[in-house]
């Protein structure tokens, strides 16, 4: 059975960090309330003219590395991203050019917000097992901090910009959950739900790019059902328990939200990988960000059985379930 393997992982942050005390300078709000409402301390935000292929291409650099494979190597790239440089072409082009992937790869963005990495992986590995890839450079890479009204409070703590990537490459795998690769991943969308949770602009609606609008509480509501779902769901079907998980590496929306998921999932809070102090929100990048943490921290090492999930605007949400 054909699988797809992570061979490599890289991360890349923009130089400039936000502090929560840099926010309380603009807008009505505190240290305090920002940690213990969301766990966050920091943010990384794009200098002016950093773009999100300029941040997708390092962590790509530094994923071929620890794959020990050159971008020659690679057959298709895909950047799971809801802040492209441009409305045309796709992100993945841009990324395909400054690294030099040779012409006749396929390169393509994929937008589900937060969600992107899972859908990602969700699409990369439905490639490589039908034969159509052998090498994906899979990044997910944001500059969401460019969404931001940063006249709102309740929304402009929450997010940071960068980019994580992985390189998957085919194996052949015995079909058992010792295999190493992709073992089984979810992807859902709901999109009645998607004005909780939006860009108030678009290319075909008011011709802007829009801000970030979103509806907290809500959000909060419906994401520790849905994750927890979808964890759930690819745990059954790979036939796993909680407690044969050996890392959760979780999209990093909210550290209330990460903790009431372990919980109800039964995985203890050592397991559980926390990047968003130092990092908030980073959208379709929080997973490959924490996942390359780990890996670069011996959080995560070769053999480990990893849960990844993430619910981000559509609403959108899916889980995966896979071994390093
Ligand atoms: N500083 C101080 N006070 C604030 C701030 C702030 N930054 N933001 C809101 N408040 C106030 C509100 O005005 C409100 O005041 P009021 O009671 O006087 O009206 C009070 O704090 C409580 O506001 P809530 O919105 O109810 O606060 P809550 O405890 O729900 O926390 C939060 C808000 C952190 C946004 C939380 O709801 C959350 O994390 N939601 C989920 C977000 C998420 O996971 N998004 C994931 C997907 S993101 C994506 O896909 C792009």
């Amino acid at each position: 059975m054909r699988r797809s393997v992570i061979t490599g992982t890289g991360s890349h942050l923009p130089e400039k960090v936000m502090t929560n005390d840099d926010l309380a300078k603009i807008v009505d709000t505190s240290d305090e309330w920002i940690r213990t409402r969301t766990g966050i301390r920091r943010r990384h935000v794009a200098a002016e003219g950093e773009t999100t292929s300029d941040l997708a291409t390092r962590a790509a650099e530094r994923a071929l590395s620890a794959a020990g494979r050159t971008p020659a190597d690679i057959d298709t790239v895909l950047v799971a991203t809801t802040t492209p440089d441009y409305t045309f072409p796709a992100t993945a082009c841009v990324v395909q050019d400054k690294l030099g992937v040779p012409a006749g790869a396929m390169a393509f963005d994929l937008q589900a917000v937060c969600s992107g990495f899972i859908y990602g992986l969700s699409v990369a590995d439905s490639l490589i097992r039908a034969g159509q890839a052998e090498r994906v450079l899979l990044i997910g890479a944001e500059t969401l901090t460019r969404l931001l009204d940063w006249t709102d409070r309740s929304t402009c703590v929450l997010f940071g910009d960068g980019a994580g990537a992985v390189v998957l490459e085919a194996a052949e795998g015995t079909g058992a959950v010792s295999d190493r690769g992709v073992l089984h991943t979810v992807a859902r969308a709901e999109g009645r739900h998607r004005e909780l949770l939006f860009t108030d602009g678009g290319p075909s609606t008011t011709g802007t790019v829009g801000k970030l609008r979103m509806q907290g509480r809500e959000v909060f509501r419906h994401a520790v059902n849905r994750i927890a779902e979808a964890m759930r769901e690819v745990m059954d079907a790979a036939g796993v328990a909680a407690e044969d998980i050996d890392l959760f590496v979780p999209h990093q929306a909210n550290v209330r939200i990460l903790e009431a998921t372990a919980k109800k999932l039964g995985i203890a809070p050592e397991k559980v990988m926390l990047t968003i102090e130092e990092q908030g929100n980073t959208s379709a990048a929080s997973i490959p960000l924490a996942l390359d943490a780990a890996v670069r921290r011996g959080r995560a090492r070769q053999g480990d059985l990893l849960l990844l999930e993430a619910m981000g605007g559509g609403f959108t949400w899916g889980a995966s379930l896979l071994r390093l």
